[in-house]
């Protein structure tokens, strides 16, 4: 397996029957976002929405290169942080593009991690019946996973993501060399979803990163190159096959439901990132399928492993201060998206690289699961 040369730009193209769009990938794109971006926009003219944290580092450099191309460009600066996924903040920034007379050929700029790219892409999907959407993601996380794929969504009271729309974006442009000023508890959250890429479809990919991880979130762009051009090539491979999750999509959410339920726990707050949530979702997922004899022990124990060494949780005790009763998570899954007819769907493991849905798991095993996670 050979890594790619951080200094050389890539590209990958997601195919959604007769709709494409590109994904660049490479070091430094931020100051080339400008030409990337200038031949399909409709209007020389966008929006950049970003958050407090992300504007002063890339905003400016952003707009430099935007106006090289000859590309007229305001902004909105939003609250970092889960919380900013929410109706309030949507009605916010819609108002404020109203007022600022966006239009239907202006495009949206999501210039931030997941957050950012979630709530921006809804406001796209909605605003004036749909406008433009450009993804430039800056977290790990949304530079593997949330900017590509056309999932944009907003958070309620009652779970994740309830809200939201499948909305692709025309391009997407990750520049790598954004994860350096990422705090390193979030560069590994982001890591969470690259090894789920492993768990699966990739046996390879995951021995690779069993290798390189630890290169990876030292900060090697080389392996951070590979291993982000690697995850979205999958990513790609699912989204073209199924872009409204009619089927194997579904399997990108290896340890989502598990996850999701960590975090209305947490109501969203600091407390946990959902790139942790995601990690002990990983480990929920393949220690169900060992219970239920339809993965050996030695796979999850290879997972709990890998996640350890490169400082992930992997318990429900190790994020939860009070680990709450098995059964009230399990009220937070039955709200997950996969429900069908009153039904929980879950996503399970034979072995790493190698996934598959169920809907015939007795809740008793998953409370089980959950139990021994959370040292009940
Ligand atoms: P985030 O957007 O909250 O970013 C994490 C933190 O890092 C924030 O404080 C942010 O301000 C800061 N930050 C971002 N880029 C930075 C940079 N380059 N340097 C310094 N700080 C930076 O969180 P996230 O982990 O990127 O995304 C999580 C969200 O993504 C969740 O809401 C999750 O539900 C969503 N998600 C969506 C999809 C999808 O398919 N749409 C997939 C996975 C996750
Ligand atoms: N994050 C899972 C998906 O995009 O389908």
């Amino acid at each position: 397996m050979t890594i790619t040369p951080h200094s050389e730009e890539t590209s990958l193209v997601i195919q959604l029957g007769s709709r494409r769009y590109r994904i660049h990938i490479g070091a430094g794109l931020m100051d080339r976002a400008g030409v990337l971006m200038a031949p399909i926009l409709r209007q020389k003219r966008v929006f950049v929405i970003s958050d407090s944290h992300v504007a002063p580092l890339y905003l400016e450099r952003l707009q430099v290169s935007l106006s090289l191309s000859k590309i007229d460009s305001s902004y909105i600066i939003l609250p970092s942080g889960e919380q900013t996924k929410s109706l309030a903040i949507l009605e916010k920034l819609l108002d404020l593009l109203l007022a600022a007379r966006c239009e239907r050929r202006t495009a949206l700029v999501a210039l931030g991690g997941g957050v950012i790219g979630d709530l921006t892409g809804f406001a796209a999907t909605i605003l004036l019946r749909g406008i433009d959407l450009i993804q430039i993601p800056t977290t790990l996380l949304s530079q593997v996973d949330s900017a590509i794929g056309g999932k944009t969504g907003i958070n309620t009271p009652y779970g994740k993501n309830l809200i939201g729309s499948f909305y692709q974006p025309c391009i997407v442009i990750i520049d790598i060399s954004t994860i350096e000023t990422l705090p390193v508890r979030e560069i590994r959250a982001g890591y969470a979803e690259v090894v789920k890429y492993g768990c699966l479809d990739s046996p390879s990919f995951f021995k690779w990163l069993e290798i390189h991880g630890s290169q990876l979130l030292a900060g090697d762009l080389a392996a951070r190159h590979y291993a982000v051009r690697m995850s979205c090539a999958i990513k790609a491979r699912f989204v073209s096959a199924d872009e409204r999750e009619d089927g194997p999509r579904a399997l990108l959410n290896l340890g989502h439901t598990f996850g999701h339920a960590l975090e209305v726990e947490t109501g969203f707050g600091s407390e946990l990132r959902h790139g942790e949530a995601v990690s002990v979702g990983l480990v929920l997922a393949f220690d169900l399928s060992v219970r239920l004899g339809l993965c050996p022990g030695a796979e999850a124990d290879r997972l709990r492993s890998h996640l350890t060494a490169v400082g992930l949780p992997v318990t429900i005790r190790q994020v939860l201060a009070r680990p709450p009763e098995p059964a009230r998570l399990l009220a937070h899954m039955a709200r997950d998206k996969k429900v069908q007819d009153g039904r929980m769907q879950f996503v399970m493991a034979r072995r790493i690289g190698r996934s598959f849905l169920n809907g015939t798991v007795k809740m008793d095993h998953v409370l089980a699961v959950l139990a021994d996670s959370a040292g009940i």
